[in-house]
């Protein structure tokens, strides 16, 4: 089983960073096959809306994004990260899961029946990790995906850390779990 990890910081070893990465190790003692991607300073276009992939199942720009199509394609589970942003997801994860849609084009939903699952860093309690998970967890349902939470004990929105990740104990608990569940998702 594979499982990819991307982070959607502006920063290469940020706190986004640290939790996908924790959760990726968990998920390597556990058996699976991990690939960490960071969004930091890839030069990824936003979505011009030009409906090209229709006709074509190609996006119109070839540019950082290549890779991690290929990598979406591959992957049996995807975990992502995001630093909240005034509340939301980074414009850097907001880009990319735009630039997915081509994934949903000829009647196909390539990323159909894949684990999905979110991790949010904020500055603050309450500072917006639910709805920047929320946001994730939306892009997952919109490519057809299986959505799973922090699973138990807690079981809540998904993973949710506060200030520095690597002091955070008990957000660490959830991407812990989160990468227990997602374990268990993907029969390891
Ligand atoms: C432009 C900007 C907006 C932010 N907005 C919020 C926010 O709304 N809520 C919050 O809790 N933290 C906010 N933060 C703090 C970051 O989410 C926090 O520092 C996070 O840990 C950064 O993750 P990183 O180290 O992976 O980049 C903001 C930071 C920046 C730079």
């Amino acid at each position: 089983m594979h499982v990819l990890g991307i982070s959607g910081s502006p920063h290469l070893e940020g706190n986004t960073a640290f939790a996908v990465r924790y959760a990726l190790r968990i998920l390597e003692e556990a058996g699976a096959q991990t690939e960490f991607i960071s969004l930091a300073g890839r030069n990824i276009h936003p979505c011009a809306g030009c409906h090209q992939h229709r006709s074509s199942g190609k996006c119109v720009y070839d540019d950082d994004m290549t890779p991690i199509y290929e990598a979406m394609l591959h992957c049996d589970g995807m975990i992502l990260g995001s630093p909240v942003y005034m509340g939301m997801v980074t414009g850097q994860m907001k880009v990319m899961m735009d630039r997915t849609v081509l994934f949903r084009s000829q009647g196909a939903l390539r990323l159909s029946g894949k684990i999905g699952a979110g991790i949010a860093c904020g500055g603050f309690r309450n500072g917006g990790q639910e709805l920047t998970l929320q946001a994730m967890h939306t892009f997952f349902l919109q490519q057809d995906m299986l959505v799973i939470s922090d699973g138990p004990a807690y079981s809540h929105s998904g993973a949710a850390i506060v200030g520095k990740a690597s002091e955070d104990a008990l957000g660490l608990k959830t991407v812990e779990n989160l990468a227990r569940r997602m374990a268990k998702a993907l029969g390891l």
